[in-house]
């Protein structure tokens, strides 16, 4: 089976659950300031821009706010629970520049050099998206003047380590917590 067809699976949905109501509950909105680490990525209006593993939001609907309606947000997970959750919360925010897609980020089947921004915020390390694998289809979906910005958690440095040893990026800058790389 697939990533994306574990994504519909009922039992894994139903395991996952807990950890996306910590993902968006008060505690972490009390610890973490979702703007903040969002503007550590330099996201601005009227940007494109791709959340690979969106989850329950806690980035989403503030990444749209900042892009405004000139900017377009693809927020992509692969578990079926939590797109619907952004969906729902996407439509009660009333924000039309949102494109929620249950797929997996390792093939976003999204044209070459569209996107602005690539937000990979709370995604690394994660066992479902080897950056082997996730790094080329970043940079193939990135623009060429674009850029990938990771908030890790948890901290492990052999992540940014291994996206400069890629060859793909170049390392920017740091802030609030963000690592920002320019494509190669
Ligand atoms: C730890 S959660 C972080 C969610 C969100 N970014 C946040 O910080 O609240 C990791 C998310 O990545 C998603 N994910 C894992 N592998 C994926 C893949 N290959 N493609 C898309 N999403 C994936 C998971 O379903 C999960 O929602």
């Amino acid at each position: 089976m697939n990533t994306e067809d574990l994504g519909n699976s009922k039992i894994l949905n139903l395991l996952f659950k807990p950890a996306g109501v910590m993902m968006g509950s008060r505690l972490r909105r009390w610890l973490m300031n979702p703007v903040k680490t969002l503007q550590g990525a330099g996201i601005a209006p009227g940007q494109t821009v791709l959340e690979v593993g969106c989850g329950t939001g806690f980035f989403t609907i503030p990444a749209a706010e900042l892009i405004g309606d000139q900017g377009r947000l693809v927020a992509m997970d692969t578990l079926l629970d939590y797109t619907k959750r952004v969906s729902e919360k996407v439509q009660s925010a009333g924000l039309k520049n949102v494109r929620v897609i249950k797929r997996d980020a390792l093939d976003t089947g999204l044209d070459a050099a569209s996107i602005d921004t690539v937000l990979l915020f709370g995604v690394l390390p994660f066992p479902s998206l080897p950056l082997a694998r996730l790094l080329p289809e970043m940079h193939r979906v990135i623009k060429p003047e674009g850029r990938m910005a990771v908030w890790l958690f948890p901290v492990s440095g052999w992540v940014p380590k291994s996206i400069r040893q890629s060859g793909l990026f170049i390392y920017v800058s740091k802030r609030n917590g963000v690592y920002n790389y320019k494509r190669c």
